[in-house]
Formats: structure tokens, C-alpha cells, sequence
């Protein structure tokens, strides 16, 4: 697979990392440490997780798939989010259901609709952080994580004076060596103000706004940027494989000539990757990966050629498919 390179990373990275926001909730402890080694095997060494993620227990199985592998990992972890309240019920729930969350979309959609499945905002203090930090390093097994980022920030703390102390301790006391924020695109914007402090921001790439454009053009090449929703931002599949159908055999023998074939669906997820492969092409694109079907797919993606061009495609698409639409 292709691999990045990151500002003040020791390790390149791969293009792809895997996103663990379902390890441990829809998807089973066993099946995700499988779906994680053979990613690992193919090239995937980022892996993204949360305190919050997987109903709480993404952290921990993470960390069993890490055993005799971690100086060969890149992980990032946050702080700021705790799983939902009455997570044993839950948990209870989504270890009954998982045969069929695993199949049927609707159901899925339905599961994350109910407030018993959301997590829960923590205040930050310099305290919690230290707190959080060592929870994490504990249910991972690691000494150190490599990066720590603030998770879903209320916007005024991404420039406490505290809490940009609190960070700094950390990185200088070796527990983490790079601090990030993931939220949405404007706490990524008021994090370039500390440079010094955050050096890895994550956040969604809109295709449609492309607020990743602005910020890498604010950082010119000093920061490193995490990108994720690369099939999702409000419904963008969707929305790109009606404009596909809207567009017709023009739009379609467009895409064929630029070499993309197979089903609709196929194909917008195919243009939909490599857009975002080629939008953070110095970075790291995260997805959930934990079907083989996915897993192939996306690797295969990471491991062609960077398409500029997938970025054009989809821009023209969504815009001829909204002419036809009107
Ligand atoms: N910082 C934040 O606030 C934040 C927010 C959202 C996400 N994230 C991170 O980003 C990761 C990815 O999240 P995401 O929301 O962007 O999810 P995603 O990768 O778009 O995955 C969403 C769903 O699409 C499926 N999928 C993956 N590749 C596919 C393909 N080629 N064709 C069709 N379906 C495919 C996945 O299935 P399977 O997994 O079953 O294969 C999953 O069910 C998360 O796990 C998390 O680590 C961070």
C-alpha cells in the first residue's frame, strides 16, 4: 500500500487506516481482532479508536490485537467522549443483535438513532486528561500513544490556557507523541492558532464545502491531517449514486473512460475513496473496514495510483446531477 510520510512521524504511514468506532459494539471482539491483523498484514498501520468507541471496549480489544505488534502501529486515541451511560445494558443489546446489525443497514441506522447508544461529552480539565490518558495507555497495553486528540471539543477549550499545558506535559513526558484535535472542520481551524501544541488534526472531508483544501493550505506541510467520512458525510453515497442515475449515459461513459466499471454502488464507492485518497494525499484516510469486501476494497484503492482526477469527477457529477435534478 501506498505510505505517507507525516510531519515529525518516525513511522510512515499507510494511506488507509482502520477506524475502530465499531470494535466491540456492532462488531465482535474476535471478528475485529481477525479484520484488524489482516488488514495490518496488507499494509494498514494507523488505527484510530476513542475511550468512547465500541461501547467502550474498542480501546481494550485494540490492545489485544496490539500484543508483539506495537512498534509496528500507529494508534490514536482521544479524550473528551465517555460511552453511553447504561453501557452493560447496551452492550447486552448490541452482543444479541449483532448477527443482524451486521446485515441489515436499516437496523444499524435505527441502533445509532436511540439516545441510549450516544456517548456522552466529558468536561475537559488538565486532571481528566491525565486521568483519561492513563486509562487508555492501560486497556491498549502501550507506554505511549502516538497521537492524543481532543475528541469533539467544545470549541472555546481547544485554547485554555490549561488545557494547552496539560497536553504539553504529556508530549514532554513522552506518554504521547503528538497531539491532535478531532472534531469538526472549525475546531481544526482555531487549532492552527497553536501549532506548538497541535500538530494532527482529524476531521470529516466534505466533499461538497472541502474545508480539508483551506486547512492544508493554512498548514502548508507542517501538519498532518486525518480525514474520515469518506462514504458518509449526509448520506454522500447516496446522494452521488442518484446523481450517477440523474446524469445518464453521459455520466456514466465519463466514468467508464476514467476506468471506474461495475455496479453504481461499486462504483461512487470506488470514485469516493480515491477522492479522498487524492484530497489528503499526504495524509491518512480513515475507514471502517471490518468486512472482507470492504477490507479489499478500500486496500486495493491505497494501493493504486493518487486520482486527482476522482476529486473533478465527483465535483462535476454532484453538480450535473443536481442540474438534472432541478
Ligand atoms: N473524530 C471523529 O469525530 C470521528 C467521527 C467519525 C469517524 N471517525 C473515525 O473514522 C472511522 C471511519 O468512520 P466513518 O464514519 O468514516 O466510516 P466509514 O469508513 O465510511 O464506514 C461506514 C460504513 O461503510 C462500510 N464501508 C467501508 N468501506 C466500504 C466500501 N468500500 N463500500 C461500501 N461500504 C463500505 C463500513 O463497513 P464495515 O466496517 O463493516 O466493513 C461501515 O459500515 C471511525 O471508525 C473512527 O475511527 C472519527
Amino acid at each position: 500500500m501506498r505510505s505517507v510520510q507525516l510531519p515529525g512521524f518516525a513511522m510512515a504511514a499507510g494511506a488507509i487506516g482502520f477506524g475502530c468506532a465499531s470494535l466491540g459494539s456492532r462488531v465482535a471482539p474476535a471478528d475485529g481482532v481477525r479484520a484488524m491483523a489482516e488488514a495490518h498484514a496488507a499494509g494498514v498501520n494507523w488505527f484510530d479508536v476513542a475511550p468512547a468507541y465500541g461501547a467502550g471496549d474498542a480501546e481494550s480489544i485494540l490492545g489485544t490485537f496490539a500484543r508483539g505488534r506495537r512498534d509496528q502501529l500507529l494508534i490514536c486515541t482521544k479524550v473528551g467522549l465517555a460511552p453511553p451511560q447504561r453501557n452493560a445494558l447496551l452492550k447486552s443489546a448490541y452482543a444479541a443483535a449483532r448477527p443482524l446489525v451486521g446485515a441489515l443497514k436499516g437496523l444499524r441506522k435505527a441502533f445509532r438513532r436511540i439516545p441510549a447508544t450516544r456517548n456522552v461529552a466529558v468536561p475537559l480539565t488538565p486532571a481528566l486528561l491525565v486521568e483519561s490518558l492513563e486509562r487508555s495507555l492501560r486497556r491498549l497495553g502501550t507506554d505511549h500513544v502516538d497521537v492524543f486528540a481532543l475528541h469533539k471539543p467544545v470549541h472555546a477549550d481547544i485554547a485554555r490556557d490549561d488545557i494547552l499545558q496539560a497536553l504539553s506535559d504529556l508530549r514532554r513526558a513522552g506518554k504521547v507523541r503528538h497531539v491532535g484535535v478531532a472534531g469538526d472542520a472549525h475546531a481544526a481551524q482555531l487549532a492552527l492558532a497553536h501549532p506548538d501544541v497541535y500538530t494532527v488534526l482529524q476531521l470529516a472531508d466534505d466533499p461538497v464545502d472541502q474545508p480539508l483544501r483551506r486547512l492544508q493550505a493554512a498548514a502548508a506541510g507542517r501538519l498532518s491531517f486525518i480525514t474520515h467520512s469518506v462514504l458518509g458525510v449526509d448520506g454522500m453515497r447516496e446522494r452521488l449514486t442518484q446523481a450517477l442515475h440523474a446524469g445518464g449515459a453521459p455520466a456514466v461513459r465519463r466514468l467508464t473512460d476514467a476506468g471506474y466499471a461495475g455496479n453504481a454502488e461499486q462504483t461512487v464507492s470506488q470514485l469516493l475513496v480515491d477522492r479522498a485518497l487524492a484530497a489528503n494525499a499526504g495524509g491518512v484516510v480513515l475507514m471502517s473496514m471490518f468486512s472482507s469486501k470492504h477490507r479489499a476494497a478500500n486496500i486495493a484503492r491505497a494501493e493504486g495510483k493518487v486520482r486527482p482526477d476522482a476529486i473533478e469527477l465527483v465535483a462535476d457529477l454532484l453538480a450535473d446531477g443536481g442540474r438534472a435534478a432541478r
